[in-house]
């Protein structure tokens, strides 16, 4: 099944969406992606994209601090998204990337006077992370500590250097810190603990992603189980005496973690809450929820 691309105000096939070597951004890091999940149904014979509009205003909300403009409105890259899914055809889960960029064939560091432009392309993409659960560790790679926080691809960097330290030294995710030493979030995910029985993420004046799954699990643990999640900073030492940790993100979607820096999270099993999160979660991003049936948005037509 080939797959496609919005690419240059037309969907081609992906194999045609090539850019010139000349692309301010490739250069400068000078884009903004996101990551946003469609979910096969296979009862409903459907995929279901997660949240499309709000990987969208995060996206815009990334384009206004990099000066990119684009001719598009939400409601535009919402439908030229579906009508991408759509002509792929897959029955599968899929990953999208859009991506607003510097589009010019111009050298030199700046954000002014370089024209912009949109794509988005799909592909089928599983697991993440190939395991159930995940055996992290704290990385020796910080944030820096001016950074605009949106997915500006150039930030990324850092979390490349992060994921392949903890890979290489057979883990299977990196934990990053901030640059004061207070817990931040994954290489490409947020993360909650379970500490004193209750519910802890990292704020997001830290410095961190603020995640559109951090938040769909922060609403379900308070609209399903009456369980408000606390933000507030969380130093190294209460990873290794948590009782609970799990991880969240479009492409992790929610992993829970048994291990950090080699000590096992409580008894080293997945926990009863982090357990009880995963199961609703995961009927929520299949649709399966009518509840939450608004964050679903169906690709094929019935
Ligand atoms: C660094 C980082 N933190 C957190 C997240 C989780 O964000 P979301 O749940 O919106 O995918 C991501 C993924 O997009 C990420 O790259």
């Amino acid at each position: 099944m080939p797959s496609y691309a919005y690419f240059q105000n037309r969907i081609v096939p992906l194999e045609d969406a090539n850019l010139n070597v000349m692309t301010n951004f490739m250069h400068y890091g000078t884009a903004v992606f996101e990551g946003i999940r469609g979910n096969w149904n296979d009862a409903h014979k459907q995929i279901y994209i997660f949240r499309l509009k709000e990987h969208y205003q995060r996206m815009l909300d990334g384009c206004h601090l990099l000066n990119i403009e684009l001719p598009h409105t939400l409601d535009d890259l919402c439908r030229i998204t579906v009508e991408v899914v759509a002509k792929c055809g897959f029955e599968e889960d899929v990953y999208v990337r859009p991506l607003a960029y510097k589009s010019s064939q111009a050298m030199g560091v700046r954000l002014h006077n370089l024209e912009s432009d949109f794509l988005v392309f799909a592909f089928p993409w599983g697991r993440y992370l190939d395991t159930d659960h995940a055996r992290c560790c704290v990385s020796s790679w910080r944030f820096p500590s001016e950074v605009p926080r949106a997915k500006i691809t150039g930030l990324y960097v850092t979390n490349a250097f992060a994921k392949t330290e903890a890979v290489e030294n057979g883990f299977d995710e990196a934990i990053m810190l901030t640059p004061d030493g207070h817990v931040a979030e994954g290489s490409g995910e947020n993360i909650f603990l379970v500490i004193n029985g209750q519910l802890v993420t990292t704020p997001g004046t830290d410095g961190i992603l603020v995640g559109i799954n951090r938040n769909t699990v922060i609403t379900l643990a308070r609209e399903e189980l009456g369980i408000e999640t606390v933000e507030r900073h969380i130093s190294r030492n209460e990873l290794y005496t948590a009782e609970e940790c799990f991880l969240t993100g479009t492409a992790v979607h929610f992993v829970p973690v048994t291990e950090i820096d080699r000590r096992k999270i409580a008894d080293g099993k997945i926990g009863k809450l982090s357990a009880k999160l995963q199961k609703l979660f995961h009927e929520v991003i299949l649709s399966n929820n009518p509840k939450y049936a608004e964050w679903c948005t169906p690709v094929y037509e019935k």
